[in-house]
């Protein structure tokens, strides 16, 4: 007889194109540099300032599991790492409270190294710089072209841990979160924030990315030093 393995969808599949994009992407900065190739690696800093921007555009009107009225619960984060710390089985089917908090720290490193990066200066020839580094006072250009060299060290730090995590609810809980986040679905069961999540509309995730796209490139053609991108 077939095991009773009913799934329920959890992740929609805007918010699962955002974190494997996101991932891709991430990969790409540091080897654009790497290579001296700085229209890709500048590019690539717009494209993840889009995808930072979409994601909290979705956080507000994606789908249930992706808002972050349903993840971002400061205060139920402290019980749930004491639950957890007490070996306390509780069950989420979108984030859990700790989890929540970990995306609100992932997206606000990566938010700020992008943002950094567009005040980035590069003074070694051939000069690179980021499209507001010479409209931002020098003082300024520096302080965020130092944190942009040392913000990645930091994103790297924040993604181990997130990995980490990841393997210890698959080692020590029996828990694999890889999979729903490719397929979107979970086995039925009994979660405490739902039971099946409600998945938010493809067309205004295109929206929301139109949106953000406009604002990123909009804004450092419009702004931006001599209206240029690279
Ligand atoms: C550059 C590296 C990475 C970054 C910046 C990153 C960032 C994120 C973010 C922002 C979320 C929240 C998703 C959302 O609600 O929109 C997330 C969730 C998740 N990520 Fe990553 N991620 C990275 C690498 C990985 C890798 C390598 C794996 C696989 C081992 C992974 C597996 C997951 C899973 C399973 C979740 C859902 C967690 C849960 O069930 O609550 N991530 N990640
Ligand atoms: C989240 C997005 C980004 C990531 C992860 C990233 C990552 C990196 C990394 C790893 C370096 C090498 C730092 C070092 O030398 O140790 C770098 C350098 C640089 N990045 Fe980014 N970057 C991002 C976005 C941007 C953006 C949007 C711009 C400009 C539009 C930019 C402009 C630069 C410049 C000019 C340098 C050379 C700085 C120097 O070596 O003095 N980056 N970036």
């Amino acid at each position: 007889m077939q095991p009773d393995v009913r799934k329920v969808p959890a992740w929609d599949l805007p918010t699962r194109l955002f974190h494997w994009t996101l991932v891709v992407l991430i990969i790409m900065a540091p080897i654009t540099n790497k290579l001296g190739v700085f229209f890709w690696h500048k590019l690539n800093g717009y494209l993840i300032l889009t995808l930072i921007l979409y994601r909290l555009l979705w956080g507000i009107v994606g789908g249930t599991t992706a808002r972050f009225s349903n993840f971002v619960r400061p205060f139920a984060a402290f019980g749930y790492g004491f639950d957890l710390l007490r070996g306390k089985a509780r069950h989420f089917l979108g984030h859990n409270p700790l989890g929540g908090m970990m995306v609100l720290l992932l997206l606000f490193v990566v938010g700020a190294q992008a943002v950094l990066g567009l005040m980035t200066l590069d003074d070694i020839p051939p000069t690179v710089e980021g499209p507001f580094a010479s409209k931002v006072a020098e003082s300024t250009a520096e302080l965020a072209s130092s944190w942009h060299r040392r913000g990645f060290g930091i994103i790297l730090a924040c993604v181990a841990l997130h990995v980490a995590a990841i393997v210890f609810y698959r080692v020590m809980k029996k828990e694999n979160l890889v999979r729903p986040m490719i397929t979107g679905l979970k086995d039925a069961g009994t979660y405490e924030d739902a039971q099946a999540a409600t998945y938010g509309s493809l067309a205004r995730a295109a929206l929301c990315f139109v949106i953000a796209f406009a604002i990123v490139f909009g804004g450092i053609k419009l702004f931006g030093s001599n209206g240029a991108f690279m």
